[in-house]
This record gives structure tokens, C-alpha cells and sequence, in this order.
């Protein structure tokens, strides 16, 4: 009995499946759309909202360092992400490559656990979507009802300077999330279509801002560079360049999610590795600089509770006219992010669905669309309570340290998989194993222990309910383990 925990999904089967005539999801992305859709899932709320947050509160001018620190730590795992995504291109990422390589079990406990990446990784952007709405909103004398705009725990700065202490509900939160589900639920190639236009508009934002933000820079703004700590772990000093670190690792969140539409590239082999590290490197170059740049502009101390703390520096610039459009861009770009992450989550579930650990509910495919609808339908429900009732910092919080678990995961598979089937087939072949899948866990470990300890007592909570699921019917009806019977 003991046995089927660790019961692993055999590779042919794997590939077998993805060529499977049932499988209708249809094969329409090249690998620029790929590194479209990574671009498109990375640039987002992390860069646009959590950097001013992670600067106020735990690093300073110094979170360039952070940024640094988190990109070291994606571009082992990264690697590792690449090498799974080629020898193994059929949807699910991380989950798929654990069923693989460590077994049913280890593969439900990722795959429950990319909920927290995908899922809240959604909720999180929405929230930030909503607060730069209401700053797009001011600017034409708009006021939306505090109670209304704000979930109930919830401390937000306005644009004229007041600090609001809670509201109700985020309504522009839910009325995103809700629109984006209904359009992927018409199916991923018009997405993928409108992410290439988005993401060039973002792209477009980063490099306007950092260009026109340069000359403005006061290096006054920049001492001290790093903030002597406050007496407590995180506040300032190396220990909050680290927590600074663990919480813009979200801004990296994303170039993963391009090996969940392995299924849906053309040619998976020679184009997950490109999606995913070229994603990569592009990003990291335009963050650090646009980092710097803003901390530049603006003393740190002005983003606490700053949500929308590019506009805050932007206006430093003097180049008012412009301000608008850049929030309107943001604002545009923070779609594709949320619409990659609901996108990888309705995958994962699909998957997880027809491998018979979740009801088949998840894996009703669209008979027009040709798209998972019920399971996009549901995480429309799952992501906007989540969007509506929860903090940007503490959904923050929480997708950082689930990704990071998976990671460690993702690192620790490749390896096992060198040991165990060392002359399977790699496209792509992660360098100087096991130095950086060692490396790589070694990051995100260090990264998941900078953060407070309230993550961690939830990451266990969501863990114990996924369990609960599984033992109560994932392992029943597993069709992996009701064929091995
Ligand atoms: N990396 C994505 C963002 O920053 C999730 O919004």
C-alpha cells in the first residue's frame, strides 16, 4: 500500500498522453509567443507595487541588491525548469515533472501547492491592478467609495496622501479577475495574441520610465544605500536586503509558467528552454535598473503603504502629461500577468484532474472553445475572495513562499532524474549538476526563511488541507494507481 505514495508516472505515457487525440488543447505557440508569455507573466505587480514596498520596509535604496540576490536564486531553479521542460513538454510544469521523477505523492503536494503561486500569484496583481485603477481614476477627479475599493484588513495610501485603515470589499480587484476568466475561457490563442501586444506596451513603460526617470535622480536619495537595521530581522540591514529579496522574488514569478503551455507550443524541445531563460535574463536587466531608478527618484521612506509607488516616483519626473499613460499601461500590462497565472492554474488542475487526483469537473473541456471552462470558472470564484478580502503584502507573502517550495522541488527533481535515468533524452541540459540544482534550493530555502514566520504557519495550513484531500480522495482515485491494481 505503502508503495503507491510514491507510484511514478512512466515518460511514455507521459509524451503518449500529450499526443493523445483526447487531449484537445490546440498546439498554437512559437517561441517568441513564449517568451512573450513569460515577459508577459513576470513583469507585473512585482516590479510596479512590492518594490516600493520592499524598499520602505526592508531594504532601502539596497533593494537593487534584493533583486539581485532573487534573480540568482530563478536562474538556477530556472535552469532546472528548463531541462524538465524539455524532456518532459506536456502541461502541468512542476507538477507534471515530479509525477515523473518523485512519485504521486510529492507531485499532489506541488501541484496543491502551485495553487499559492498561480492562484494568489492572480489575486495579488489584481489587488495591485486595482490600486494604480484608483490612481488612473483621481487623476480625473474620480473617487470611488473607500469601502469599496479596499479589503477589510487592508491600509492604504491615497494619491492626495491619506492613509485609509480597511474597507469593505476590493470590487476592481473581482471585476478583473472575473473578465480575464470569461476571456480564457474563449481559448488561449486570441490570449496569447493580445499578451504579445501587452507585453511590448509594458516593456515600453519599463524603458520610458527608467530613461526618462534617469536625469532625475537625486543621490541624496541613495544615502544610506543600506539602511542600518531597526534591531529586528528584515528591517534594513543585510536581513531585510534578504526579506527585501524573498518578496521581489515575485516580480521573477512567471517565466515557470511558460513550461505549463508546454502542450500548446509548437516545438516544445528546442523552445520551453528559450521561453523560459531568455524571459528571464530580459527582465532581471530591466528590473535592476528600474530599481534603481525609482529609489532614485524618490526617498524610500515616501512608499510606505505605497501601492502605486512608480506613479509616486514617475511624478517626480515633471513630466506630468505623461503620468496617465503610463498608469494606463500599467494597468494594461497587469493583465497579461493575471491572465498567464489563471491560465497556469486552470493547466495544472486540468492536468491533476485527468490524472484523476482531482474530480473530473477540472478537465471538462469546452466542446466550441476547446478550453478547460469549468476549472477557469471555478478559479474565477477561488481568485477574486482572495482578491477581494486579502492584502497585497500578506498574498505577496504567500506566493512567494509556495513558489519558492516548488522551486526547491522543481531542483531537487533534476537531479534525482540525472541519478535514476541518466540517458533519458534532454533537449536542453541544466549545466554543472548538482552544483546549481544545489544551488538553486540553497536560495530559495535561504530566501523562504527570511520571510515572517505568519507565511510559514500558512504555507503549513494549505498544506495539511491539501493533504486531507488527497488521502481522502486523490489516492482513491488515482488512475495511475487503479491501473497498477
Ligand atoms: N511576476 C509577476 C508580477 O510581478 C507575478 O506581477
Amino acid at each position: 500500500m505503502a508503495n503507491q505514495l510514491w507510484i511514478k508516472k512512466p515518460l511514455d505515457k507521459l509524451m503518449a498522453e500529450s499526443s493523445d487525440e483526447g487531449n484537445q488543447l490546440k498546439r498554437t505557440l512559437s517561441a517568441t509567443s513564449l517568451v512573450a508569455l513569460g515577459i508577459g507573466a513576470i513583469i507585473g505587480a512585482g516590479l510596479f507595487s512590492l518594490t516600493g514596498i520592499a524598499a520602505a520596509e526592508h531594504a532601502g535604496p539596497a533593494v537593487t541588491i534584493s533583486f539581485v540576490l532573487a534573480a540568482f536564486g530563478c536562474a538556477f531553479a530556472g535552469l532546472c525548469y528548463a531541462e524538465f521542460a524539455s524532456m518532459i513538454p506536456i502541461a502541468g510544469s512542476a507538477y507534471t515533472y515530479s509525477y515523473a521523477t518523485m512519485g504521486e505523492f510529492v507531485a499532489w503536494i506541488i501541484g496543491w501547492d502551485l495553487v499559492l503561486e498561480y492562484a494568489l500569484g492572480a489575486a495579488t496583481v489584481a489587488v495591485s491592478w486595482s490600486r494604480y485603477l484608483l490612481e488612473f481614476l483621481s487623476g480625473f477627479g474620480i473617487h470611488l467609495p473607500v469601502e469599496l475599493v479596499c479589503s477589510p484588513f487592508e491600509v492604504v495610501k491615497l494619491s492626495d496622501g491619506t492613509v485609509v485603515e480597511g474597507g469593505l470589499i476590493n470590487l476592481p480587484a473581482i471585476l478583473i479577475v472575473g473578465l480575464l476568466s470569461l476571456l480564457l475561457i474563449r481559448g488561449t490563442q486570441g490570449s496569447a495574441l493580445m499578451n504579445n501586444v501587452l507585453v511590448i506596451v509594458k516593456i515600453l513603460v519599463v524603458l520610458v520610465f527608467i530613461a526618462l526617470g534617469w536625469s532625475h535622480i537625486d543621490p541624496v536619495n541613495y544615502t544610506p544605500y543600506i539602511p542600518e537595521n531597526t534591531g529586528s530581522y528584515g528591517h534594513f540591514g543585510w536581513s531585510g536586503i534578504a526579506r527585501g529579496a524573498a518578496v521581489v522574488f515575485f516580480a521573477f514569478i512567471g517565466f515557470d509558467a511558460v513550461s505549463t503551455a508546454a502542450q500548446e507550443a509548437k516545438n516544445p524541445q528546442r523552445d520551453m528552454p528559450i521561453g523560459i531563460l531568455g524571459s528571464l535574463i530580459i527582465c532581471t536587466i530591466l528590473y535592476v535598473l528600474f530599481a534603481h531608478v525609482m529609489t532614485g527618484l524618490v526617498n524610500y521612506t515616501e512608499f510606505v503603504n505605497d501601492a502605486k509607488p512608480a506613479a509616486t516616483a514617475f511624478a517626480k519626473t515633471g513630466y506630468d502629461f505623461l503620468q496617465t499613460g503610463l498608469i494606463l499601461a500599467i494597468l494594461a500590462g497587469y493583465t497579461s500577468v493575471m491572465l498567464v497565472m489563471l491560465l497556469g492554474q486552470s493547466r495544472v488542475f486540468y492536468t491533476m484532474s485527468k490524472d484523476g487526483l482531482l474530480p473530473p469537473f477540472f478537465s471538462v473541456i469546452h466542446k466550441k472553445y476547446h478550453t478547460p471552462w469549468k476549472t477557469n470558472l471555478f478559479f474565477l470564484v477561488f481568485v477574486s475572495l482572495f482578491a477581494g478580502f486579502v492584502p497585497v503584502s500578506d498574498l505577496g507573502h504567500m506566493v512567494s513562499i509556495g513558489t519558492l517550495f516548488a522551486f526547491c522541488l522543481v531542483c531537487a527533481g533534476v537531479w534525482l532524474m540525472r541519478i535514476r535515468m541518466p540517458h533519458l533524452h534532454r533537449a536542453f541540459k541544466t549545466p554543472l549538476v548538482p552544483f546549481v540544482p544545489i544551488m538553486g534550493i540553497g536560495i530559495c530555502v535561504y530566501l523562504m526563511s527570511s520571510l515572517p514566520l505568519e507565511s510559514w504557519y500558512r504555507l503549513a495550513l494549505w498544506l495539511a488541507l491539501g493533504l486531507a484531500i488527497y488521502f481522502l480522495y486523490g489516492k482513491k482515485h488515482s488512475k495511475l494507481n487503479q491501473e497498477d491494481n
